[in-house]
């Protein structure tokens, strides 16, 4: 089935040749065309152009009549999976409450494991879908997706199951990332190594087996991971074909940005407390930095240092961090919006990094991140908007018409 789709009054993010990632100077670089078309077969993008060229063989027509389309957001940094909420700690932290003094009288993290322990996989599935369901509808074509909130073999599991099975049941393309060590479970309180231990040993091996995830990921922060754990599980996971993709310098930096780039990691996540040195260090490196701007937003702490990172010449992935605790929103447009509004990045900058670089940093920039040849035809239509800097812009408002993935309209 071919279909054409006309009188685009820009066409986002456009490119002959599928390229990898977008960089630095690069990255204030956003090809369109105005006043285009839109062809697809099936679930692949087969040709784009000016209306001058509209090709004269299809089997159905859209006249998008004066609205844009660009590609689906990349979200390439979600904890979707999860049990419950944590309202409470949000009003907690209005009273005065701080992130890690709520973490550390045993809310936080564990209060969603201890949830997450307690609900049916069918349960969890549901409302996993549910959320999957939210976030296509809000323009996001591919989306990476965590474990971590079980901390026990089989909660481990269920959560890489569900993951597997959404997988299955959806068009979103999922990427499953066994967060291994996310934080020490009260039964391991004061003995971090037999967690360890049990995590490289016992549920390492298997999520293997069942082929359940593609990436590993540890939470190398102060008072959770080190340096040398985060080593130790990287260096296990490699061997089982698990590529890192790890949570560092969120609320200090002690090294896990090295960490990763040693390990060859495909993305380090985070980043808000960065050092001169954190920057020299990704220069030399294919490893994507990923920000998490709404979860700045929400916990009221620092936003990464953008600028000064792409002005150095990185690139810059952005993706939601979509999880009970730190950021209960997966809404890609909200994220693309506060990186323009808080970390100064411009629209082009925003765009390629929510669209291209997060296809990057989960391993997809083959297929996704941008209208090329080839790819899915992942799009967004949006209302009628005078410029794509009206995206961002009008942050909070749903601009988007219709979304379309693997080539049907969801
Ligand atoms: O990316 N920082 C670690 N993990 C998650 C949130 C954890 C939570 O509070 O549930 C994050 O922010
Ligand atoms: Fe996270």
């Amino acid at each position: 089935m071919i279909t054409l789709i006309t009188n685009i009054k820009e066409l986002i993010q456009v490119e002959d040749f599928p390229k990898k990632m977008v960089k630095g100077k690069q990255m204030k670089i956003l090809p369109t065309i105005k006043n285009a078309f839109l062809l697809i077969e099936n679930d692949i993008i087969k040709d784009f152009g000016s209306m001058k060229n509209v090709p004269k063989k299809y089997d159905k027509m859209i006249d998008v009549n004066g609205k844009m389309i660009l590609p689906t957001w990349c979200d390439s940094h979600t904890h979707i999976v999860f049990a419950g909420n944590r309202e409470q700690e949000f009003v907690d932290r209005i009273n005065g409450l701080t992130y890690e003094q709520i973490a550390k009288n045993g809310g936080g993290i564990l209060n969603s494991a201890k949830q997450l322990r307690k609900i049916s996989e069918e349960r969890l599935y549901k409302e996993s879908s549910q959320r999957i369901i939210e976030i296509m509808k809000m323009g996001t074509g591919a989306v990476e997706i965590k474990s971590g909130y079980g901390l026990t073999k089989e909660a481990e599991l269920k959560m890489l199951r569900v993951i597997k099975r959404l997988k299955q049941n959806f068009p979103i393309t999922i990427k499953a990332t066994f967060l291994a060590a996310h934080a020490l479970p009260t039964e391991f309180k004061n003995i971090k190594q037999g967690f360890i231990d049990l995590v490289l040993q016992d549920i390492l091996p298997e999520v293997a087996k069942e082929n359940l995830a593609e990436f590993i990921d540890v939470f190398c922060e102060t008072g959770y991971f080190t340096v040398a754990d985060t080593e130790k599980i990287l260096k296990e996971a490699l061997k089982f074909g698990l590529k890192p993709k790890i949570h560092v310098n969120q609320f200090t930096a002690i090294g896990g940005v090295q960490a990763g780039i040693k390990y060859q990691a495909l993305s380090v996540d985070h980043l808000e407390e960065m050092r001169d040195e954190d920057i020299t260090a990704l220069q030399n490196s294919d490893t994507m930095p990923v920000t998490l701007p709404s979860c700045s937003y929400f916990l009221s702490i620092p936003y990464s240092p953008a600028r000064k990172m792409m002005d150095a010449g990185l690139p810059l992935a952005l993706a939601t961090d979509y999880n009970p605790g730190s950021t209960p929103s997966g809404n890609m447009n909200f994220v693309v919006s506060t990186a323009c509004i808080k970390m100064k990045m411009t629209p082009e900058e925003a765009i390629n990094a929510a669209t291209i670089n997060g296809a990057y940093a989960m391993g997809l920039e083959k297929t996704h991140g941008s209208i090329c040849k080839g790819k899915k035809a992942n799009f967004i239509i949006t209302k009628p908007i005078p410029s794509y800097n009206f995206l961002p812009y009008s942050f909070g408002n749903n601009l988007i018409d219709c979304v379309f993935i693997e080539g049907k309209e969801i």
